[in-house]
């Protein structure tokens, strides 16, 4: 089902009592805070899954996620983890297809199919990324790549299992550059990215779909992208490890 959605990716960031600390601030700060129905997720490092989802536990609109998994159930993967074991914290999310991971570590749209479906058998919502690089978006190319990236990765999924997947916009050229997509130019490719789901699946299937924008996103900005027609949140890095920041962008959701 749509419905509006932040979620901080910490990426390799804070140690375990850091992390631990942060979540029970934005937690806590949530409670006071919040008054419409927003999902907050927080994807934190695995050496915190299992301590941020106890204190998640029975707190309306927070959710923890991981940053990756897996395909394979299990077995000789040394410094893996699998849907389960992730699921097993207690974990409701995965980040799949981040642009860092397709850069640095090699994940390809085959891996992710498996991924996909391995997060999808275990009940784990994919937070599923996809995003042009700056050469791409300079070249006039970008709706050809997300296209394929969708085609490749998530299209084998029949609609029902589709439905469980959000999606998130994240402009290579806008991660972590203080480069933020302008609120039109995000606008440009979640219209691209809906209508391109609504031809796979249907006009349904699309306007159930949350798509995020993710990018340089920060209490500054997020009011302005969210408020276009098909940005359905966020995926905040840098801005997520500062709780104020984190929940101001949370917060934008507050007004609608
Ligand atoms: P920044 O918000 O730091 O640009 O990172 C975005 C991101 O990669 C979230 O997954």
């Amino acid at each position: 089902m749509r419905r509006n959605i932040v979620a901080g990716n910490w990426k390799m960031n804070l140690d375990y009592e850091k992390g631990v600390s942060l979540f029970s601030e934005i937690v806590n700060m949530v409670k006071d805070e919040i008054v419409g129905d927003q999902q907050v997720v927080v994807c934190s490092p695995a050496i915190h899954l299992y301590s941020v989802a106890k204190l998640s536990t029975g707190v309306n609109n927070v959710a923890v996620g991981a940053q990756n998994i897996h395909q394979a159930e299990s077995g000789a993967f040394t410094g893996e983890l699998s849907a389960t074991q992730v699921k097993s914290t207690g974990a409701d999310y995965v980040i799949l297809g981040h642009s860092e991971r397709r850069a640095y570590f090699g994940e390809t749209d085959a891996s992710l199919v498996e991924k996909v479906d391995a997060a999808l058998a275990h009940d784990l919502t994919p937070i599923f990324c996809i995003g042009e690089t700056k050469e791409e978006r300079e070249s006039g190319k970008f709706f050809d790549v997300i296209e394929s990236q969708l085609t490749n990765a998530v299209f084998h999924l029949n609609a029902d299992q589709f439905s469980k997947l959000v999606l998130a916009y994240e402009p290579v050229w806008a991660i972590g550059t203080g480069l933020t997509a302008s609120p039109e130019q995000a606008q440009e490719v979640h219209a691209f990215i809906r209508k391109t789901v609504a031809t796979k699946y249907d006009q349904n299937v699309a306007d159930n779909t949350s798509i995020l924008y993710g990018g340089s996103c920060n209490p500054g900005n997020a009011k302005d992208l969210f408020s276009q027609t098909d940005i359905d949140g966020g995926l905040i890095g840098g801005a997520s490890l500062k709780s104020r920041d984190f929940l101001d962008i949370v917060k934008v959701f507050n007004a609608k």
